[in-house]
């Protein structure tokens, strides 16, 4: 598949001039990319380019520096975390973040009612619970976990709990899904497990996906952005971002064969 030319498809997100800085460290240098309707997009980069921070400002977790992001054309630069699931927007975390004494139907559950407003809370319909049930259900079909509804998440394989967050970030009914590191620490099949649901959201969802694992990404994303050091250091069509000179020499180093 390749990818579609940048400006004849609307970005669903975008950063301009995005920058973070924790002190003297810049984190986040300038960073301007655009995220395409359902066009798969993963960011690599080394231990510390920035990967994290930058999901933590897409999804206003942290506040930039500078810059701007914007969702569907709209300035979100400024807007609450808690304001994200409302806009589409939907993350998973590098470390994993279940709770491990409910259940699979519990935690996804617990995630689906986050998208209510807490104006609405109160005055809550049956209809509405029946939704967020309904919801849940679905998340958990979505990602793989139907059969382990009722099984306590801590009791479950590792694999299976990242999975368990992936339905979690489903059930708030995400259209853009910023997935940071979801194959980490994952074994063999545990990750062609992941791959393969991955592959699937992405023909759905937006995917932003930042991963270590270069087969994964290859085998997941159409576009590919390379970053190093907090700056971007190229991002486009995967073919033509593996092909480059430059990401060769700084990422890959003295002739590794990472790609
Ligand atoms: N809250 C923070 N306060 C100070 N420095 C931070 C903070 N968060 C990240 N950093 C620093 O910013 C840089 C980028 O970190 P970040 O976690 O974004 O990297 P990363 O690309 O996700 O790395 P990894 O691949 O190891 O997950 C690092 O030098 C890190 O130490
Ligand atoms: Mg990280």
């Amino acid at each position: 598949m390749t990818a579609a030319p940048v400006a004849s498809r609307e970005a669903v997100l975008e950063t301009r001039g995005l920058t973070k800085a924790f002190g003297g460290l810049v984190a986040v240098n300038a960073v301007s990319l655009r995220f395409l309707e359902r066009q798969p997009h993963a960011i690599i980069g080394p231990n510390g380019a920035g990967k994290s921070t930058l999901v933590n400002l897409l999804t206003a977790h942290m506040r930039p520096s500078e810059g701007q992001i914007l969702c569907r054309g709209v300035d979100i630069t400024r807007l609450p975390a808690h304001k994200m699931p409302g806009l589409g927007i939907g993350r998973s975390y590098q470390k994993t973040n279940v709770f491990p004494s409910f259940s699979c139907f519990e935690n996804v559950r617990l995630a689906a009612q986050s998208r209510l407003s807490t104006s609405m809370r109160f005055f809550r319909p049956a209809s509405s619970l029946r939704d967020t049930n309904a919801h849940a259900d679905e998340a958990l079909e979505l990602c793989g976990l139907s059969a382990r509804r009722h099984r306590v998440a801590g009791t479950m394989s590792y694999g299976e709990q990242r999975q368990l967050e992936i339905g979690m970030v489903l059930a708030t009914a995400p259209q853009i899904l910023v997935l940071d590191e979801p194959l980490a620490g994952m074994g063999v099949e545990e990750s062609e497990l992941m791959v393969a649901l991955l592959k699937d959201l992405a023909r759905r969802y937006t995917l932003i996906l930042i991963e270590h694992d270069m087969d994964a990404v290859f085998s997941i994303a159409e576009v590919l952005t390379v970053m190093v050091n907090g700056t971007m250091l190229e991002s486009g069509p995967v073919e033509q971002v593996r092909a480059s000179q430059a990401v060769q020499d700084a990422y890959l180093g003295d002739g590794g064969e990472v790609f």
